[in-house]
């Protein structure tokens, strides 16, 4: 059985003092295997920013990996922008951006789509498709195969959005080998579904599941992050939203793996 708690969006320059207090409480009472950040851990890529960041990231008592996003490339700062667009996510994050987490029952692995040019859409190169292939079909099918971005593989049920770019190709890969889950953030909304439901080349079902923002950008919902457990045939997504006080438990969703399929089941 592995825990993995998934965050995002946690905007450094636009938080909650008490929440991420209260965030990294919570954390330390869950003990999760992993945290996953998907990116967008500072409000304008500034180095107060990406300093406050890091100094929470120090604080997760737990083995963590973490993307960027495109409010960690600098906006304003054309030079910076084009020619050293995540220079400081290097020099204070991580040199890593697209990091791999494994043990004998779960593989996660990052990958960066955060793009000075596709700045709000993001993409992933044909480059990272040959690495995530490389990467992945190479782990045994018996280990459960979680993927992290940024930029979503599917839509918010609202539309008008966009996905990454460059999703189909980097899917037909996935599905080559043999990943689970796609977890991502970006639109601060929470949602989940099968990636089927976006594209119709994919036969095999791929869980998609979105976490909601950590910071004060909320749209349409509180603050929250998710945890998996993850004791296959059996994935349990828990919710746990920002009450103004404390994270509580918003949601739990049950998935049961038939015939290759990520069913939701009752409890
Ligand atoms: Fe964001
Ligand atoms: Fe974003």
């Amino acid at each position: 059985m592995r825990r993995l708690a998934h965050i995002s969006d946690l905007h450094f320059g636009r938080e909650d003092p008490v929440l991420i207090r209260e965030l990294l409480a919570d954390l330390r009472r869950l003990e999760p295997t992993l945290v996953a950040v998907s990116g967008d851990l500072t409000q304008r890529a500034r180095r107060r920013q990406f300093l406050a960041a890091r100094g929470f990231l120090e604080r997760i008592p737990c083995p963590k990996i973490v993307v960027p996003g495109n409010h960690d490339i600098p906006l304003y700062d054309p030079v910076r922008r084009f020619l050293l667009p995540l220079h400081r996510w290097r020099r204070y994050i991580a040199a890593d951006m697209d990091p791999l987490y494994m043990d004998d029952e779960m593989a996660v692995l990052g990958v960066n789509t955060a793009r000075s040019l596709a700045f709000v859409n993001g993409r992933i190169s044909d480059k990272q498709i040959a690495l995530l292939r490389f990467r992945l079909c190479s782990i045994p099918d018996h280990v459960f195969k979680i993927v992290v971005t940024h930029h979503p593989f599917i839509p918010p049920p609202i539309p008008p959005y966009s996905i990454v770019g460059r999703a189909a190709r980097a899917l037909a890969v996935l599905e080559e080998c043999g990943v689970d889950v796609l977890l991502a953030g970006h639109y601060h909304v929470g949602y989940s579904d099968d990636v089927r439901s976006h594209h119709e080349a994919i036969r095999s079902h791929i869980l998609v599941s979105q976490a909601s923002t950590l910071s004060t950008r909320v749209r349409r919902e509180p603050a929250a992050y998710n945890v998996y457990t993850i004791d296959p045939p059996d994935l349990t997504l828990t919710v746990r939203a920002w009450n103004g006080k404390r994270f509580v438990t918003a949601r739990k969703t049950h998935y049961k793996e038939i015939k290759k399929t990520w069913s939701e089941v009752d409890s």
